[in-house]
């Protein structure tokens, strides 16, 4: 199944609430939520206290994604502010097998995210851990980067990796998605995209829709095997 996953780091926080009333009312499903330590990443963005405050009226499935040094530290602080799937990054965890069976006790959805520089092959020990693998497309840290055309053969690599293992794990890509970058990050096998710029805006109903449907235009042309991600 495909999914367009609007990220807030992009929002107009002034209308935070608004726009994720817009995203509701055009039927996306996950929403993306960009948590950066300033260590980890260069960049600070936010943390429990704006996932809890927005949890209180979003029903949209929180897709937390950690650009954090050491994880687990926070699995049990994000679980109770809300988060329904939580992804670390494989280059900040001392032992990622146990920052994906720290978010698997909360009951939530893993994720391992890896950076543009690291190898595909080093998420493959974990795919029996992970519900999500997030192929980072841009280096971590910022918003409306271009898309690095280099990382869609490791996209490749990954599906492929991921049929073999024969488990239900959702691809994710993530950095310079949209209307141009979709059909490649698509056909090389990605089935959740992380929108930012391409989506926020004043105009949001507007690119959501846009994105959406270019993404089911892509689904129908892609090859039959395909179209089922
Ligand atoms: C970047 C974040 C992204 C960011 C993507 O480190 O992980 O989720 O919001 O922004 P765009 O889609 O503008 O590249
Ligand atoms: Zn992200």
């Amino acid at each position: 199944m495909y999914e367009i996953c609007p990220s807030i780091l992009s929002a107009d926080f002034n209308r935070l609430g608004e726009q994720l009333a817009v995203l509701r009312e055009e039927n996306i499903n996950i929403l993306h939520i960009d948590v950066m330590d300033g260590m980890f990443v260069p960049s600070i963005s936010f943390g429990m206290p704006l996932i809890s405050s927005i949890r209180k009226e979003c029903p949209l499935v929180f897709d937390v994604h950690l650009m954090v040094t050491d994880p687990v530290r926070y699995i049990g602080d994000f679980a109770r502010c809300g988060a329904d799937r939580i992804t670390v990054h494989l280059e900040a965890c001392p032992d990622v097998r146990a920052a994906l069976e720290a978010i698997h006790s909360q009951g939530l959805k893993a994720g391992l995210s890896i950076k543009p520089g690291t190898p595909a092959g080093e998420v493959a020990p974990y795919l029996g851990d992970v519900d999500l693998v997030l192929v980072m497309t841009v280096e971590p840290g910022f918003g409306g980067q271009s898309y690095i055309a280099a990382c869609t053969d490791k996209i490749k690599a990954v599906r492929r990796m991921i049929e073999e293992c024969g488990r239900d794990i959702e691809l994710q890509v993530d950095g310079g998605i949209n209307l141009s970058t979709m059909e490649t990050v698509m056909a090389a096998g990605a089935n959740w995209l992380v929108c930012g710029s391409s989506a926020f805006g004043p105009d949001i109903r507007e690119r959501v829709r846009t994105l959406k449907a270019g993404m089911a235009d892509i689904e129908k042309r892609l090859l039959p095997g395909q179209a089922e991600r």
